[in-house]
């Protein structure tokens, strides 16, 4: 296929690549499916744990990729970047440098120095996307490209098939009845927890609250701890990154209770000024709250610096991992976060379900702010004795299916292997960024060395909503507007923006795609 699809000169062909990709895996069973360890090993005979070590640790190059010493595919892909960006100057290019970045600067670089699992089979996107049915929609004729991950996330098999399963075989309420489906269902529940906890490194199962969604858990934690600890005076730090749901919350706690709010600014690339951040630190700072990867531009900020800060200022610390636990490694130990907050709708799982992570010695000292069944010990008119953590903060009948259905994209995703698919999306970020900003009249929003997954536009003569449209008309989706984080987009001086944000299912094609149909535009 030649590259006039794109209307780009001179650029080496994706598509050829995908071919010799597909002709790589042809060997593979068809009935693969991440994880599957026995067939992994049959399969990736030559696979060498060593290698991988040589392959990750010799980061040197910008365009390392795994497995690119023993992968043909890997080669040619590493090419076609080297090739693109002899095209282009570098200095703007969001790109994560792998060799340089600082383990204690950058938290979530860390997780690349520990090596995927041996037995788990390379990342193969052709494989991987058998798994999620609805990749084969057609959406206005055209094969759907969903390129709208950062506002959800489609869900594989596997998921509907764990939920299906659990209303035909598991259904009931939990921990309230000694029947054989009450162990069933809670049993499920329980397992979905100890999945949460081993994906995040917590400490202790109790330390994973399940939630409606990263909103609720942070109005948890202003409603319950803020409400309890915080005084008129107090200062709460966010960044100028912040999602609504990590604005909103504490507007309404600090209206209420005379707090004051503090912003970290940014710099032009959309990187958290830790100077400035850090200068804003005082004894009566009592809260950071920030997010680990911004949902409007992609940065990834620097999440352990921030923490320390904010812990030898004394204060309390809230990460907001919405947009980032999906793609980088988490690890709620090492990040040393007070609370972690996440959707599970954002990484495969399904809508309504989320986590709030605290230490548990933090969670049992904070009043619950909501009161009901299952969170209590005793209750009498006068007085009702609470239990600890993690039923303390559940009150009520709980989500006990979705929790159930992000066990399982939990396990899809383990099984995969959360580094591979960093690799994987850094690849492909590298690709679209380097592409897109060579289209006339387009203007990245969002060019921070450290970035993941998402590509924020405004393309000059259009609105977002006309090129969102014009996309949609191609059956690709992706998301034009404000994207619930107007703060950062004004920084920017615009009020919206389009918004592709990637996933590991998606393609250079896809991105090819996109890039032409928006090139298209300005003919
Ligand atoms: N927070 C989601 C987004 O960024 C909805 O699109």
């Amino acid at each position: 296929m030649s590259d006039a699809t794109n209307g780009l000169q001179g650029l080496p062909d994706v598509h050829d690549l995908e071919r010799l990709a597909n002709e790589y895996f042809s060997a593979l069973p068809a009935s693969y499916t991440p994880g599957s360890t026995a067939k992994a090993e049959n399969s990736y005979q030559d696979f060498s744990g060593h290698e991988l070590i040589k392959s990750y640790s010799s980061g040197s190059s910008a365009h390392s990729l795994p497995f690119e010493s023993e992968r043909p595919f890997e080669r040619e892909l590493k090419n076609a970047l080297e090739a693109l960006s002899v095209t282009q100057p570098t200095s703007q290019l969001p790109l994560v440098h792998l060799a340089a970045a600082n383990e204690s600067f950058y938290y979530f670089s860390a997780g690349l120095q520990s090596i995927p699992d041996p037995l788990h089979p390379p990342f193969n996107v052709n494989l991987v996307r058998n798994d999620f049915p609805i990749l084969s929609e057609q959406v206005n004729g055209k094969l759907l490209v969903w390129l709208d991950n950062a506002a959800t996330t489609q869900k594989p098999r596997q998921v509907i098939e764990r939920l299906s399963h659990f209303y035909k075989h598991e259904n009931s309420n939990i921990h309230r009845a000694a029947h054989g489906l009450a162990a069933r269902a809670t049993d499920a529940y329980e397992e979905a927890r100890q999945k949460v906890q081993h994906f995040i490194h917590a400490r202790s199962p109790n330390e994973v609250v399940f939630v409606r969604g990263t909103t609720e858990a942070i109005n948890l934690v202003a409603n319950s701890w803020g409400e309890q600890y915080l005084q008129p005076g107090d200062e709460i730090v966010l960044t100028n990154l912040e999602h609504h749901a990590n604005i909103v919350p504490w507007q309404l706690l600090a209206k209420k209770k005379g707090l004051v709010i503090k912003v970290a600014p940014v710099d032009d690339s959309g990187q958290i000024l830790l100077d400035e951040y850090a200068r804003l630190l005082n004894p009566r700072t009592k809260l950071v709250a920030f997010t680990l990867v911004s949902n409007a531009l992609g940065t990834v900020t620097p999440a352990q610096q921030i923490v320390q800060l904010a812990h030898a200022a004394g204060a309390k610390v809230l990460a907001d991992g919405a947009q980032s636990v999906s793609h980088i490694r988490t690890d709620v130990q090492k990040l040393d976060a007070d609370w972690f907050v996440f959707s599970g709708h954002k990484i495969f799982g399904p809508t309504g379900i989320g986590v709030l992570y605290g230490k548990e010695d933090l969670l049992n000292s904070t009043q619950p702010y909501q009161g009901g069944g299952n969170m209590i010990q005793d209750v009498t008119f006068e007085h009702s004795e609470f239990h600890n953590t993690p039923s303390r903060f559940e009150a009520g009948t709980g989500n006990i299916a979705d929790a159930v259905g992000l066990g399982a994209a939990i396990d899809y995703v383990q099984k995969l292997g959360i580094d591979h698919i960093y690799q994987y999306e850094h690849f492909l970020l590298q690709y679209a960024t380097r592409k897109l900003e060579q289209i006339p009249g387009l203007r990245l929003i969002g060019t921070a060395t450290e970035k993941t997954s998402v590509l924020s536009f405004v393309l000059e003569g259009f609105t977002t909503v006309q090129v969102g449209e014009a996309l949609s008309k191609e059956g690709i989706a992706v998301r034009s507007g404000h994207h619930c984080a107007q703060p950062i987009l004004r920084r920017f001086g615009v009020e919206a923006t389009v918004r592709p944000s990637l996933a590991f299912y998606n393609t250079c094609a896809e991105i090819d795609l996109l890039v032409a149909v928006t090139s298209s535009l300005k003919r």
